[in-house]
């Protein structure tokens, strides 16, 4: 049995790569770990601070988590703005992070070339905060997506930092973790690189049949293979490993054998990677519908989960104070 936290930020709908890369595993690890799921309000201002929207994404996507199968009687699922202890912790280990370290994160300078005119200190330190979210339950396992594994790199620095600043065994050094043996990263639809809400190339479970048909049919291609057993290029590789998710074995492989003839035809394919992505999205589409409109019973997670997180998170600072030399009079 161990610990284990995950979040995903609150900026907008849930597509196959949080699914994938990161809910899937929550939902696998629930029943046998001590498990904290949150919400990532307080890192969803880094990017999108608009309070007319801050509070339907917070819901949406916690509608989401629970239609997926995260389980709130086996896990606590809770929003990270209820939980203040992590803004304290996080105000602590902001002492023990060099803004040289900060700077050079790939993550913050990708968004600094994402978003020129907003460079806020909230970006150069939203691995401190991440960092924060993870050691506050003293987690060792962090079931996250590849594009996480830096962010997860740094938050062991800090702990272990901690650690030898203080001269205590404290801080675990957690694990980026996934069932399956490798981090997952789901491509998009767009011929290269990750499926992203910022990138605009993803499936969302809440899309419904007409959507997910047009995006996969607008999806990426190449000219077609011209010699037989050909490499793939990247765009149709990301189909197939698309498919890797939905679809049965037996289809994968009947489209990789028409392939590998050159008798592919890439309508063919996407009909079918569209049928079995509706497949895959419409339980769950309608299963957010309903949750979403069960007001009384989000409430009653949200509170449950914010009390039960609160215990442990308010440990860890009445602790990390003692450690650090606070002391009461
Ligand atoms: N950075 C993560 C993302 O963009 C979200 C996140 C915030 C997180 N804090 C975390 C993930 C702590 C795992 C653990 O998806």
């Amino acid at each position: 049995m161990e610990t284990v936290v995950s979040g995903i930020r609150s900026t907008g709908n849930l597509h196959l790569g949080n699914y994938f890369g990161a809910l899937a595993n929550f939902i696998k690890m629930q029943h046998e770990n001590n498990c904290y799921f949150f919400i990532a309000d307080y890192h969803s201002l880094t990017t999108h601070p608009t309070p007319a929207d801050l509070h339907g994404n917070v819901r949406q996507v916690l509608s989401e988590y629970l239609a997926c199968g995260i389980d709130p009687e086996a896990a606590t699922i809770y929003l990270q703005s209820d939980v203040h202890e992590v803004a304290e912790l996080y105000l602590l280990l902001n002492m023990i992070a060099y803004v040289g370290e900060l700077e050079r994160t790939t993550t913050f300078k990708e968004k600094v070339r994402l978003q020129p005119d907003n460079v806020n200190a909230g970006l150069l330190t939203y691995p401190v905060l991440m960092a924060a979210d993870i050691i506050i339950h003293k987690a060792s396992r962090v079931p996250v997506g590849k594009d996480q594994e830096p962010h997860l790199e740094m938050t062991r620095k800090f702990a272990r930092r901690f650690n030898n600043m203080y001269s205590v065994e404290y801080f675990p050094e957690p694990e980026a973790y996934n069932f399956g043996k490798e981090l997952v990263k789901i491509p998009g639809l767009d011929g290269s690189g990750k499926m992203g809400k910022s990138e605009g190339n993803g499936i969302y479970l809440t899309d419904d049949e007409k959507t997910i048909r047009k995006k996969v049919m607008a999806a990426v291609t190449d000219t077609g293979p011209v010699e037989k057993y050909q490499e793939l290029s990247e765009p149709v590789k990301n189909l197939f490993t698309i498919m890797k998710f939905v679809s049965r074995p037996d289809t994968i492989e009947y489209f990789m054998e028409k392939y590998n003839l050159c008798q592919i035809r890439y309508g063919d394919l996407k009909k079918q990677l569209a049928e079995d992505l509706n497949i895959f999205v419409e339980p769950l589409r309608k299963r957010i519908m309903e949750i979403s409109a069960d007001e009384e019973y989000l409430r009653k997670v949200v509170k449950d989960g914010a009390d039960k997180a609160r215990e442990s998170a308010s440990r860890t600072v009445r602790e990390v104070r003692e450690i650090i030399g606070f002391r009461p009079f």
